[in-house]
């Protein structure tokens, strides 16, 4: 039996969420903790799946019949990532896959874009058409847009390039940035977020003021092109300011909450440079801009006292990677 394991780093969104839907860029750093992927190809023709983080176990079916039928929420993405690429590199054995994480579904660092990079890495390994990282993104955003309707596809960047990466909307740009240092605090709401709810209740707010929206579209557009510069100068300050302005924008969309406001509110009260939202917003995660010294402390407290719990994340670390 021929087995692979693949692992796939999380990803925090820097800057940009939502506009990125919309043909503008976006700054994302992939995390540790990462996703790992067992990946067989086995005799009988079936896909069987075991994945106890997200409550799959003992999940098989016929390889003819992947897709069909009330998939369990926690195999979408496994399953039609394999349905993608049967489709393109049709398989003649069956496919078995064991999905372990070091951080919870729940947090919204994308283990479901990381599993769908992870299983199609393993499949171009095991199979010998060694995709590149370009035709491994093709075919996990495909997966992606299969479930979700929409996206832009920067978590599945982010598992695939590692590092941190300035992206444009379906992967028409994906240019890792020449950073060393990226210092983080985290603070976790609570709350799970829906991305795809979150996406529609954008679009609603489009629909009904269009010319609000693609203002401030336009303008989270040109923070990300200012914060791509401050970045790679190492200009804290000014990236932190940059952040803070685009939670305000967020904000205007609708899609912060009352304790994401609050975590960030403290954060820069105890001397973060700036701190925003990340991902579709509605719960999740916040991130702050943090000085390397005493002050991480300080914050990190701060955010607790408002109730949120602090993750702690190593950003812009590799890709995804074959493991043995
Ligand atoms: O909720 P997350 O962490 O998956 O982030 C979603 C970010 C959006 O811009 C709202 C959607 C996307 O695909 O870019």
């Amino acid at each position: 039996m021929k087995t692979v394991t693949v692992s796939a780093p999380g990803k925090l969104m820097l800057l940009g969420e939502h506009a990125v839907v919309y043909d503008r860029p976006c700054l994302v750093t992939a995390v540790g903790q990462r996703m790992r992927a067992t990946v067989s190809l086995i005799g009988p023709k079936e896909f069987q799946l075991e994945a106890a983080d997200v409550s799959v176990t003992g999940y098989s079916k016929p390889m003819t019949e992947l897709v069909d039928g009330e998939i369990p929420k926690g195999a979408k993405f496994v399953e039609v990532a394999i349905k993608n690429f049967n489709e393109k590199f049709p398989l003649t054995k069956g496919v078995r896959v064991e999905t372990t994480s070091e951080f919870s579904s729940k947090l919204g660092f994308g283990s479901s874009s990381a599993s769908t990079v992870c299983v199609i890495k393993a499949l171009s390994e095991l199979t010998g058409n060694k995709l590149d990282n370009k035709e491994i993104f093709e075919l996990a955003y495909k997966t992606v847009l299969d479930i979700q309707g929409k996206g832009s596809g920067f978590d599945v960047a982010a598992a695939i390039y590692g590092g941190t990466l300035y992206f444009v909307t379906g992967g028409k740009v994906i240019e890792p940035l020449d950073i060393k240092e990226l210092s983080l605090v985290v603070g976790y709401s609570g709350v799970k977020a829906d991305t795809v709810t979150l996406m529609n209740q954008v679009t609603e707010l489009a629909k009904k003021n269009p010319d609000l929206v693609e203002g401030i579209y336009n303008q989270i557009q040109k923070l990300v092109e200012k914060a791509k510069i401050e970045l790679i100068s190492k200009n804290w300050t000014e990236l932190g300011k940059l952040m803070t302005k685009n939670q305000g924008l967020l904000k205007k969309l609708g899609v912060s909450t009352g304790k994401l406001d609050a975590m960030i509110d403290v954060a820069c009260k105890a001397g973060a440079y700036g701190a925003k939202l990340s991902g579709a917003g509605g719960g999740d995660c916040m991130i702050a801009l943090v000085p390397e010294d005493n002050k991480i402390g300080k914050i990190q407290k701060n955010i607790q006292a408002v109730g949120g719990e602090v993750i702690n994340i190593q950003t812009n670390v590799q890709g995804a990677r074959i493991e043995n």
